[in-house]
């Protein structure tokens, strides 16, 4: 792959890149499939993943434990200890059938950082934290974030009450992890303990491919809602029930998606998915009588995503009256468009022209831990090039040289790290 005007590296000096590499591989061999990659939230894959991530902070010098959500937390102290902390991470859950890439690249990046400056016993006028968010997909819950909420204190404990597809509640696979459902509020941090949250990320997009360029600086996250459906009718048989007569939930949730597609394609700027729908009693000769299904808008403007949030469920009101269908629909996640801090921005571009490479900005389709870690510290982002923009796909990729300029520009910015000057924060009233 050509890196255009990047000063791109012979293949044997990618150090950084090999060995970050060779652990996004070792992480990715941790999965509940035998022939795919899908690591949840409160698993025993999820258990093996901290224990070996554990193992490469403290390698890389830092002092590491599992948090009350089962966030992996590292802090490699300043040049004294105490020190408020920059803090840098990435999730280590992933989607089902995910790409290795998607969450742990940063994380990796952010430990073999810290591992760099360790080797050379470089201490910094603060500190570095880094967290492993145990939960960013939101795939077994319909919650999404509850490892960094829990880190910037707004877990919502209504969640605990949650079920996955099997019934069990997030309380008690808390317990069965061995972590104590009524002691989440330990993870919380204070805004002074922390300088800013820096993220490294997979761009999950193909624009920086498209500008042939390796990494890029994000200026915002796109805010997001998700949202959970369920239609009822009335089952039947599939031979004998008219179809003037049917009340057919799963047709009703066919014509829904539909029109959710349709709606998002006339609006530019607006993305909608039905990425999960479920169909009830399920089976061939039987006509559903109950389809639960989950909606997900997004867009960079919050205006648009409400309206369109709005229209959506009038829509899909309309369809369920028009068929008879009984609807109940929640929103199950919602969060702001989340602009990343300017200061923070600046002192990423300035590591990318230090490192040879043309700055380039972008905004981030995708959500990222830092939509919750907003609420506690300044946030920004640095993303690095996939390929084709594949990503929530096993055909998720990243060059080693990318992932080596990735990790040569967060090293930078770390080394030239420089606080807000008005830090540390007024406490908020
Ligand atoms: C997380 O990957 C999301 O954007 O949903
Ligand atoms: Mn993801
Ligand atoms: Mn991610």
């Amino acid at each position: 792959m050509k890196t255009g005007n990047t000063q791109d590296r012979p293949e044997a000096s990618h150090a950084l890149g090999d060995a970050i590499v060779g652990r996004i591989d070792a992480l990715a061999a941790i999965s509940e499939a035998p022939d795919n990659l899908t690591r949840i939230f409160l698993t025993p894959e999820h258990r093996t993943a901290s224990n070996l991530i554990l193992a490469w902070m403290r390698e890389a010098g830092m002092w590491a434990q599992l948090d009350s959500i089962g966030n992996v937390c590292g802090r490699y102290e300043g040049d004294r200890p105490g020190l408020p902390a920059l803090m840098l991470g990435s999730h280590y859950d992933t989607v089902r059938d995910a790409g290795k890439w998607d969450g742990p690249l940063g994380l990796i990046t952010a430990i073999a950082c810290v591992a760099d400056l360790n080797k050379r016993g470089r201490r910094l006028p603060f500190a570095i934290e880094i967290a492993g968010f145990a939960d960013e997909e939101g795939v077994r819950y319909p919650a999404t974030l509850l490892g960094s909420r829990a880190i910037a204190g707004t877990f919502d404990e209504s969640v605990l009450g949650l079920k996955d597809r099997a019934g069990i509640t997030m309380r008690e696979a808390l317990k069965t992890f061995g972590l104590d459902p009524d002691h989440i509020g330990a993870a919380a941090r204070m805004r002074t303990e922390l300088h800013g949250y820096v993220e490294l990320h997979i761009e999950q997009g193909p624009v920086l491919e498209t500008e042939n360029l390796a990494v890029g600086v994000v200026t915002a996250i796109s805010g997001a809602t998700r949202l959970a459906a369920v239609l009822t009718g009335m089952a039947g048989h599939a031979g004998t029930v008219p179809m003037a007569l049917r009340r057919d939930a799963l047709a009703g949730a066919a014509e829904c998606i539909v029109a959710i597609e349709a709606f998002c394609r006339a609006d530019q700027g607006l993305v909608g998915t039905v990425g999960y729908i479920d169909a009830r009693p399920g089976a061939t000769n039987v006509i559903a009588g109950k389809t639960s299904f989950t909606i997900d808008v997004r867009s960079g403007s919050d205006m648009q995503r409400k309206r369109a949030v709005a229209d959506i469920v009038r829509q899909i009101e309309a369809i369920a009256k028009r068929r008879d269908l009984m609807l109940q629909i929640d929103v199950t996640h919602e969060n702001r468009t989340v602009p990343c801090a300017p200061w923070l921005k600046a002192q990423l571009a300035d590591a990318v022209t230090a490192e040879g490479f043309r700055v380039f900005e972008l905004p981030s389709g995708a959500g990222h831990d830092g939509m919750a870690m907003i609420d506690i510290a300044d946030v920004a982002m640095l993303f690095v090039r996939c390929r084709g923009g594949i990503s929530h796909h096993p055909d998720e990729h990243v060059e080693v040289a990318d992932a080596d300029a990735g990790a040569r520009v967060l090293l930078r910015m770390i080394e030239r790290f420089r606080p807000r000057e008005d830090f540390p924060p007024e406490p908020a009233v």
